[in-house]
């Protein structure tokens, strides 16, 4: 599903040079749970934000399906953006002045899909995720798990292939972590989604089927996880 082929990826400020990647090669199998560890400054986020089309590389290929993403003329790159891809943030990113339904379906909302379709198939996945009763509780009102719970819900409503997680869990305590990492593992898995999540808790990369290392731009370790659930 993911091909990644000797990418590069340098930032320049003036005259620091970082090379944030330094030739990344990596394929992710369709519906491969993907963990990925390294310490802070490693290029996580960078190969994050490449992978969802947020950034370009310096050189080097990403394919997704086979197409390379930084070739994908404007239009056909928002939609990839928008119908395949899932993105779930640490800080959850939820709109403050918006009910969790509201949030749950914007983004499908300002691409033209209409509210009457997107309300119920919101409703039904935050009932899913045990939100029953919270959908129309502004983001003020609801737990951080409860946050990031109604965050997965925005990312697959609309049914995308690949799921991007930067420390979907960085902003929780371990038992509420544990708990929306095994929604997200279960709700991907069931949708048979790929994943893509960056993590520094040794215990949160489990979860997934495999655990590749950065450490300054670079794949140090590449192993299956036994233990995955
Ligand atoms: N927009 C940018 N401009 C300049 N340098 C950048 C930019 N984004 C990242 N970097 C640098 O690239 C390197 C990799 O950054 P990246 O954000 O990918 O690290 P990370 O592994 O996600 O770290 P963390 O665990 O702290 O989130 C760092 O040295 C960072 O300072
Ligand atoms: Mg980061």
């Amino acid at each position: 599903m993911i091909e990644v082929s000797n990418v590069v990826k340098v930032y320049q400020r003036g005259k620091t040079v970082v090379r944030a990647l330094d030739g990344v090669s990596l394929s992710v199998p369709k519906g491969q749970f993907l963990s990925v560890m390294g310490t802070s400054g490693s290029g996580k986020s960078t190969l994050l934000n490449l992978l969802g089309a947020l950034d370009v590389p310096t050189s080097g290929a990403l394919r997704i399906d086979g197409q390379e993403i930084s070739r994908f003329p404007d239009d056909a790159l928002s939609r990839f953006r928008r119908d395949r891809l899932g993105f779930i943030f640490q800080f959850f990113n939820l709109l403050p002045t918006l009910s969790a339904v509201e949030n749950v379906i914007l983004p499908e909302l300002l691409s033209g899909k209409p509210r009457a379709q997107l309300e119920p198939k919101a409703v039904a996945l935050l009932e899913q995720f045990g939100l029953s009763g919270r959908g129309q509780h502004r983001p003020d009102e609801l737990s951080g798990g409860e946050m990031q719970r109604v965050a997965v819900a925005r990312a697959l409503l609309s049914e995308p292939a690949l799921l991007l997680a930067d420390e979907p869990t960085g902003n929780l305590d371990s038992k509420t972590g544990a708990a929306v990492l095994q929604l997200i593992r279960e709700a991907t898995r069931q949708r048979g989604l790929t994943v893509v999540m960056v993590t520094h808790d040794p215990k949160a990369a489990e979860v997934g089927d495999r655990l590749v290392r950065l450490a300054d731009g670079n794949i140090v370790g590449d192993e299956l996880v036994r233990s995955a659930a």
